[in-house]
Parts: C-alpha cells; sequence; structure tokens
C-alpha cells in the first residue's frame, strides 16, 4: 500500500507536530509519513522541530500576502508542490478559505482543545479556550479532531477525549493537562486511522473500522 503523504500546517511552537514525529519514530503513524511543514511565521519554532526529524520545512508568510483569499492560494500551490494527499493542522492560526477546503475534502485534519461544540469557534483559539472554559465553570473539558468544513470548527468529529478540570486551575495550567492528556495523543491516533483508511465519513458522522 502507497504510504500518506502527510503535510503539517503550523505557525507557533509545533507541539502537537513533535508528538506527530515522535509518533511516527515509533512507527505508530500506520500507513503514512509526514513530507512536510508548512509555516505560516518564518520563525516559528515548529520548523527547527521539523528540521530536527529531518522533515522538510516550508514557509508561506501569511504577512506576505493582503487577503484570505491569496494567501490561500499560495498554500494550495505549496500543497500541490508537494503532492500532500492529507493536511493536518496542527496550531495553524488562520482559518482556510472555502475554495482550500473543498480541494480537499475531508482530507484536511484539525486538533481543537475543548469539547466541541463547546468553546469553539471564531475567536476561540489558544489560551481564550481555556479561559472561557474555566470562566463557564464546566466541569470537563478536553480536545476534539475533527475534519475541516468551511465553517470554523464545525466538521465532522473524528475522536474526543475528555479532560477534568481540577481546582486551582488557571487557564496555563489547564491548556498544558489537554495538551498532555488528549491532545498530543488523539492527533496521532487520528492521523494514522486516516493514512490506514479506517475513516468513513456519512454527512456530520465519522465511522471509524475496526482494527483487521
Ligand atoms: C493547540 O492547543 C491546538 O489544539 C490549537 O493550537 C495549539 C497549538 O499548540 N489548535 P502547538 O503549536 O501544537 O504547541
Amino acid at each position: 500500500m502507497v504510504k500518506t503523504k502527510i503535510a503539517v500546517l503550523v505557525s507557533g511552537g509545533g507541539t502537537n507536530l513533535q508528538a506527530l514525529l515522535d509518533a511516527q519514530a515509533r512507527g505508530d503513524i500506520r500507513n503514512g509519513k509526514i513530507t512536510a511543514v508548512v509555516s505560516s511565521t518564518p520563525g516559528a519554532f515548529a520548523l527547527e522541530r521539523a528540521k530536527g526529524a529531518n522533515v522538510p520545512g516550508h514557509v508561506v508568510n501569511r504577512k506576505d500576502y493582503d487577503s484570505r483569499e491569496s494567501f490561500t492560494e499560495a498554500l494550495l500551490g505549496k500543497l500541490s508542490e508537494l503532492n500532500a494527499d492529507l493536511i493536518v493542522l496542527a496550531g495553524f492560526l488562520y482559518i482556510l478559505s472555502p475554495a482550500f477546503v473543498e480541494r480537499y475534502e475531508n482530507r484536511i485534519i484539525n486538533i481543537h482543545p475543548a469539547l466541541i461544540p463547546s468553546f469553539c469557534g471564531d475567536g476561540f483559539y489558544g489560551l481564550k479556550v481555556h479561559e472561557k472554559a474555566l470562566e463557564y465553570g464546566v466541569k470537563l473539558t478536553g480536545a476534539t479532531v475533527h475534519f475541516v468544513s468551511a465553517e470554523a470548527d464545525a466538521g465532522p468529529i473524528i475522536l474526543q477525549k475528555a479532560v477534568a478540570i481540577e481546582e486551582g486551575d488557571t487557564a496555563e495550567i489547564l491548556q498544558k493537562r489537554v495538551m498532555e492528556q488528549a491532545e498530543w495523543k488523539l492527533l496521532p491516533e487520528a492521523v494514522s486511522l486516516f493514512c490506514q483508511g479506517r475513516l468513513h465519513v456519512e454527512g456530520r458522522i465519522v465511522r471509524i473500522d475496526q482494527a483487521e
């Protein structure tokens, strides 16, 4: 079976990228290979992580484009040059245009640090997500891996994992717990399932084939 070529899109620190690279090194991304990391920011530490794992890093700098459309065009050009089969958004800060989403329908995976449909959509990114969860007083939060659709954080859900809120949590503490207990596990697992052809999207529902 030909391996799925994975391009990971990043904008920042890249701990989720690191989780993917570590999973790959352990042989846990079955039937897939991370062939490129594309950053929207030239100085992103994620590019160092890519280098450390001998994965080619590329930059499509958001600041070089004056609209979401022209930025998306440039990204699409880069990704087709890279022949990517699967796009993984791992801390990628920009909402992709409908044209992009259409081009890669059900082939773009995103990780969001909350249990969708809570604390998601426009304006819910980074620490804000955790601040809002704490403010609301929920007892459980978590992470969601989903396919990307034209609406932010609204595509079919692949995997979710709950994480408990604890007394004395700050947004920073909670962010770290959600990453350690949920995000860094779920994202490699979902990517591996995709690469094995075990995810089937039926409307909003993602069915997962059992392992053989
Ligand atoms: C993560 O919390 C992820 O869920 C969200 O952005 C953050 C990125 O962190 N989409 P990192 O760059 O992977 O460390």
